[in-house]
């Protein structure tokens, strides 16, 4: 009997996929590579089904004999297993990012003489589409909640960007760009402190109460279906800390990160320019605890912010309290720098690497911004947080247009630089 082999994500089944495994029982006993998660989200997403929910769906199939894992968007590692006889694939990866991947399955192929078999893609249906449509239904709060440990499950390196208001968080809902790797987008928003209170015309300095900073968020979680991790500030005080950990579980936030400050909070990036004080290491394991008990779930993440490199307090003392603050039950370590270079960060990466429980990890870079995701993932970061770009790129273009207003006396100057009134009224669907 020959061997066919087909990859496949199968996220979604549907008749373009029977067409696919029907068409390949044609030609012999067809061996399913299913591409695990990690394959699946190095390319597009991470899929709605894990892989063993994927996996049973598949193998019951009346046209599959068999399904093995396919750890790469590259099929030569299984096909060098298997020398399967034949390869079918629908007829659409002769252009996009899989063309590479086809042209690797010929070659690799016939060294033992076998085939490659195109299939016409099926029209009208795809799981792009299926995808799409299942996002603009929505989601609900536990999946939204659960998806930030999949995605840290998966992916090497994930990217969050703040928020202030639903527009920017749909901004981070929606935008992505096409690579020669795939499609590439923000996996997540950053509830900033900073961003929340500069917007609402208030210091960042704990002033905008949690109802408010709440509001945001239930603003943003309305109209979105990624993950939210929430700037938690100091977390406040022990005892309001745990609801505000029940509020943000409850309506399928990920994840808190509380700093490890006291007092009166002033935004980090100040350093030791104004008076800030850290926290004693025992009093915000304290608040680590009560917060970790304070959950109803196993998902929620809580993730312990150090500001010792912040507040000069030496690289020890911030290794030192990554390992208390983790014994403690965080789910995470957020370090944070005001170095205009990634030093300090890297050398904290290394210490961290050495902490035998270490969990993950969180880079901010905003004044050591010349680094990239990629080099800090190297290093061992897990979150790459963008905190304040896209308030800070909003505000000037606003002020400019302010200013050319009153200049000119009308908006015929600036108009050029702002959303046609057609663009804007096409925004939000529903708007007509
Ligand atoms: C925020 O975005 O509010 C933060 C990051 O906490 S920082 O502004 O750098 O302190
Ligand atoms: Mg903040």
């Amino acid at each position: 009997m020959k061997t066919v082999y087909v990859g496949m994500s199968a996220d979604l089944v549907h008749p373009g996929h029977l067409n696919i495994l029907n068409e390949a029982s044609k030609h012999g006993e067809v061996i399913v590579g299913l591409l695990t998660d990690e394959a699946i989200a190095s390319y597009k997403r991470v899929p709605l089904m894990e892989f063993d929910q994927r996996r049973q769906v598949i193998e019951n199939l009346k046209p599959v004999s068999r399904v093995v894992p396919q750890s790469t968007l590259d099929y030569v590692p299984n096909l060098e297993m298997l020398r399967p006889d034949f390869v079918v694939h629908g007829d659409d990866w002769r252009t996009g990012v899989q063309q590479q991947t086809r042209q690797r399955v010929i070659d690799k192929l016939a060294e033992w003489g076998g085939k490659l078999i195109e299939v016409p893609y099926t029209k009208d249906i795809s799981s792009t589409a299926l995808h799409a449509a299942i996002k603009e239904i929505g989601t609900t709060p536990s999946i939204r909640l659960k998806s930030l440990k999949r995605m840290l499950a998966v992916k090497p390196v994930l990217r969050f960007i703040d928020i202030h208001n639903a527009l920017s968080a749909l901004i981070i809902e929606n935008t992505s760009i096409e690579t020669p790797n795939g499609r590439r987008e923000f996996d997540g928003m950053w509830g900033s402190s900073l961003t929340d209170s500069t917007s609402k015309g208030k210091p960042d300095i704990e002033a905008v109460d949690i109802s408010a900073r709440i509001t945001t968020i239930n603003e943003t979680l309305e109209v979105t279906t990624k993950p939210i991790i929430f700037d938690a500030d100091t977390g406040g005080q022990t005892e309001h800390f745990v609801y505000t950990v029940k509020t943000l579980e409850r309506l399928g936030v990920s994840a808190a990160i509380i700093e490890d400050k006291t007092g009166l909070k002033k935004n980090s990036l100040f350093g030791t320019d104004v008076p800030q004080t850290q926290e004693s290491i025992e009093n915000f394991c304290n608040k680590i605890r009560a917060g970790k008990k304070a959950q109803a779930t196993n998902d929620f993440m809580i993730i312990a912010r150090i500001e010792s490199l912040i507040l000069d307090k030496g690289m020890e003392d911030a290794v030192e309290r990554a390992s208390a603050y983790l014994e403690a039950g965080a789910d995470g370590i957020m370090i944070h720098s005001r170095r205009k270079t990634p030093d300090e960060i890297f050398e904290f990466c290394r210490r961290y690497r050495d902490i035998p429980n270490r969990k993950t990890l969180v880079a901010v870079p905003s004044s050591y911004n010349t680094v990239t995701e990629d080099e800090l993932a190297a290093e061992g970061v897990n979150i790459v947080i963008y905190a304040n770009q896209l308030l800070r790129s909003a505000y000037p273009a606003m002020l400019d247009t302010a200013k050319s207003i009153l200049t000119h006396g009308r908006s015929a100057e600036c108009d050029a630089r702002m959303l046609p009134i057609k663009d804007i009224l096409d925004l939000i669907p529903g708007t007509k």
